[in-house]
């Protein structure tokens, strides 16, 4: 066997058993990933997973939730499959929705929504934003924004300016007028 082939048959036994979950079980793949299958433990979090995680099965578990960013430090993850779990369709859920979306937009119809009562038996990919609500996240009004108010009282101090130099110039050509009058 040439020296890499044994070289990368101990990367992949050790990255296989280094960081798998104990609830899952890890299999080195021949492209340097690794397959992690979590089917049917009932996992009610999601475990934490190897850095080389490339796809990923967590079919069938208790999962209500993916933390916002979860998948994030798995650079390499291509598949997940997240069907039957009981997901809790909120605000939370938009950052699996969007992966999903991002990487397999056809799994979306099969993930089924849980709770809550509103979007029960529904599929995540149907639902609007209105329905998955928007977790306080608001777009901020033009007229709260500190650079609109820097923009108003700018405006403001040229208008006064305007106003101030008018004045000025207007009393300066009656001082004038006076004087001509005066002395004609
Ligand atoms: C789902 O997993 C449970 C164990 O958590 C198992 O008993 C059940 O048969 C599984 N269901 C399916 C459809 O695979």
């Amino acid at each position: 066997m040439p020296a890499w082939g044994a070289l990368f048959l101990l990367w992949a036994v050790v990255e296989a058993t280094k960081d798998c979950p104990s609830s899952c079980t890890c299999q080195p793949l021949e492209t340097m990933g690794l397959w992690v299958d979590c089917i049917g433990q009932g996992l009610t979090a999601l475990p934490t997973l190897p850095a080389h995680t490339r796809h990923l099965l967590l079919t069938n578990n208790s999962l209500h939730e993916v933390p916002p960013g979860a998948f994030d430090h798995l650079p390499q993850l291509q598949t997940l499959e997240v069907t039957q779990n009981p997901w809790h369709c909120d605000c939370t859920l938009t950052y699996l929705r969007l992966w999903l979306e991002d990487h397999a937009p056809e799994t979306l119809q099969y993930v089924v929504c849980a709770s809550p009562s509103l979007v029960a038996a529904r599929p995540l990919g149907q639902l609007t934003g209105y329905e998955l609500g928007n977790c306080g996240w608001q777009l901020q009004t033009p007229w709260a924004s500190p650079g609109t108010w820097w923009d108003v009282a700018l405006v403001a101090v040229g208008i006064l300016g305007l106003a101030l130099l008018a004045g000025l110039l207007c009393t300066t050509s009656r001082f004038q007028n006076q004087a001509w009058s005066r002395n004609p």
